[in-house]
């Protein structure tokens, strides 16, 4: 296959840097923020939640089947229980080379989503939580395409229209206090409806044959750190606009705005919505 080199963009600082310089690693645009240590231990909800969507994609024995964005493996492992030939693949090395850690069985490879190729089809290419980072749909949906044999099926699940708005919101709102225009950062995140998804799978040769949008509160871990902990692994972009020495503040700023909507019983929720689609080659 051919993984495209990445392209070297500004460095992005993250939350952790103001109290720990050595927790951050240099980043780049396509590795931004993961950590897949904190990832596997703070966020694991991520791939635990997205369990449900293997008995949509339900793998055959003897399938070929692509995980796109597989981050630390755990799901690429699960749909390569059932026998079938599963190979995942990531935009970031450092979660590539932690799935590969975990999973060394299997066959993983940094990629790119936009642009990725394979000599041989794939029967079916499952996606969950990541596609809401590419905010070039068309491209991820044309690469899809090529990818899959005729009647091949695609399967994902990412955010959907109206997904983290009120946090979306608040990160706004609190560029703001801190005297930053809100055109400062332009919102990193792809959150389309079933309608506009949908359209645009049709209109690059697909038949889209379900197709869901829920809400789905997601408890976080840690308890009155979980919005911080969120912050630090997701929301860089809105992050690095801030300087390092004003970041806590912003931090703050956002969870005492989402305290009376997204703080309850001793901890934080937020407030995922996902889109669900299943669609076939043509
Ligand atoms: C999501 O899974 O919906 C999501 C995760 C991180 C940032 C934005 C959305």
């Amino acid at each position: 296959m051919r993984a495209l080199e990445t392209q070297p963009s500004a460095e992005l600082g993250c939350l952790k840097y103001l109290t720990n310089p050595h927790y951050c690693v240099k980043l780049t645009k396509s590795s931004m923020f993961w950590d897949p240590n904190l990832y596997d231990t703070k966020h694991s909800f991520v791939w635990e939640r997205g369990a449900e969507l293997i008995d949509l994609l339900a793998p055959a024995a003897g399938e070929r089947i692509l995980d796109l964005g597989c981050g630390t493996g755990h799901l690429t492992a699960k749909i390569a229980a059932f026998d079938s030939e599963t190979i995942g693949i990531d935009s970031s090395p450092a979660m590539i080379a932690e799935a590969s850690r975990n999973y060394p069985a299997l066959h993983f490879e940094v990629a790119d989503a936009r642009d990725f190729w394979f000599d041989r089809p794939f029967d079916a290419i499952f996606s969950n939580a990541a596609l809401h980072w590419i905010t070039e749909p068309e491209r991820v949906v044309e690469s899809v395409h090529e990818a899959l044999k005729p009647g091949g099926r695609f399967v994902a699940e990412f955010g959907g229209k109206g997904n983290v708005q009120a946090l979306v919101q608040a990160f706004y709102d609190s560029l703001q206090l801190l005297g930053r225009a809100s055109t400062e950062v332009k919102n990193p995140w792809y959150f389309p409806g079933i309608a506009e998804y949908s359209s645009l799978l049709e209109s690059h040769g697909f038949e889209v044959v379900f197709a869901t949008l829920f809400d789905r509160p997601t408890p976080l871990d840690q308890g009155q750190e979980g919005m911080r902990n969120w912050i630090t692994m997701f929301a860089g972009a809105f992050c690095a606009a801030i300087p390092p020495e004003r970041r806590d503040a912003f931090v703050r700023r956002v969870e005492q705005l989402l305290q009376p909507s997204l703080f309850r019983d001793g901890g934080w929720y937020v407030d995922y919505r996902r889109l669900r689609i299943v669609a076939r080659k043509i």
